[in-house]
């Protein structure tokens, strides 16, 4: 992967082993506590590793998120909306391929650098923290597309994704009382969730014209709206005349729960295979709803994440 001018990667591995260090998500994955961040140490790796030798160009888009907010959605409709003229919504590779295949991951695929890149596709993703993004993002000018979700959902939607990951590894899993206690304290792969929000929000309000901020609930409301504006912010609106022929609602339908996740490369097909982080795709596809908490959380546990979703965001503007 590395070009000849490009220097070779360093390990951080030994750098991380003396960082604060939290129990994680499962028995066997500890996180470690990085630019106020709590991180598994692979992610980890690969952010200090973006953090040295990641070059954003100015076209980029980056797709940013926590994890569990509608990243593989917002990922799958921003493809869908930049790879419109090339494919429609019968030959599109998002019919055959998870859309987190798609869109290449900073920390992940390209922390060494960008030598890995197709020139042609401007989308990126991340879920690092605005305040930890490499320097060459906020250097670029480049774009930023961040999605988030209300804290119960993700909550319960993390909680579940990691069940997953437990019996997919056959690792004894841990109590929804014990990761909610976690959860709380701000103990989650690139949590505190708030604070991760809060440095994306504060950022869209003083250079709005780069970083679009939406909220997976109003997405999920109107989801052609969404999918204009995104269109418009990453600088390929509709013609009138595609909006005439329906080419939102195609988006908007090939990209859908119920379409994505009944593919049959979402039900059977993996991502990352042979890789020691690889993943059944069908774990990114749970019930893709607005309040499933309600069946999942006690109250108290509710009132709980909403005390502290006010504290946090207190007179942000923001709600989530
Ligand atoms: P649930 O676990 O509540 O179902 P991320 O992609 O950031 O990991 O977010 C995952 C959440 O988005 C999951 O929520 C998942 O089901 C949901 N999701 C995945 N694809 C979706 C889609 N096309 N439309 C709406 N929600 C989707």
């Amino acid at each position: 992967h590395f070009a000849a001018n490009e220097e070779p990667p360093k390990s951080y591995r030994e750098f991380i082993s003396t960082l604060p260090r939290t129990k994680g998500w499962n028995a066997e994955d500890d996180l470690y506590h990085y630019q106020g961040f709590w991180f598994h140490p692979t992610f980890l790796d690969g952010i200090m590793s973006a953090q040295d030798y990641f070059k954003a160009q100015p076209s980029d888009i980056l797709i940013c998120s926590t994890p569990r907010s509608g990243t593989t959605w917002l990922k799958a409709l921003a493809f869908a909306i930049v790879t419109r003229n090339s494919f429609d919504d019968s030959t599109s590779p998002l019919l055959s391929k998870v859309p987190h295949d798609c869109v290449p991951f900073v920390e992940m695929d390209l922390s060494h650098g960008s030598s890995a890149r197709d020139p042609e596709m401007p989308l990126l993703a991340t879920h690092i923290p605005f305040s930890s993004l490499p320097k060459s993002v906020l250097e670029s000018g480049c774009r930023i597309v961040y999605i988030c979700r209300n804290s119960k959902d993700a909550f319960v939607s993390m909680f579940h994704f990691a069940r997953r990951l437990e019996i997919q590894r056959n690792l004894e899993p841990l109590s929804l009382e014990e990761v909610f206690e976690l959860f709380c304290e701000g103990k989650c792969h690139y949590g505190p969730q708030w604070d991760h929000v809060l440095g994306y929000w504060r950022a869209s309000l003083e250079r709005p014209e780069k970083i679009l901020f939406l909220k997976y609930e109003e997405v999920k409301e109107d989801t052609g709206v969404y999918v204009k504006k995104l269109a418009e912010f990453i600088g390929c609106p509709f013609s009138p005349e595609e909006e005439e022929t329906g080419a939102v609602e195609k988006i908007v339908k090939m990209c859908s729960f119920e379409n994505l996740s009944n593919l049959e490369v979402n039900k059977t097909g993996k991502h990352r295979e042979d890789t020691p982080v690889s993943i059944q795709n069908k774990v990114f596809f749970w019930k893709g709803k607005i309040g499933e908490w309600e069946n999942h959380l006690t109250p108290e546990m509710a009132a709980r994440l909403d005390r502290i979703t006010e504290q946090k965001l207190g007179n942000s503007g923001l709600n989530l």
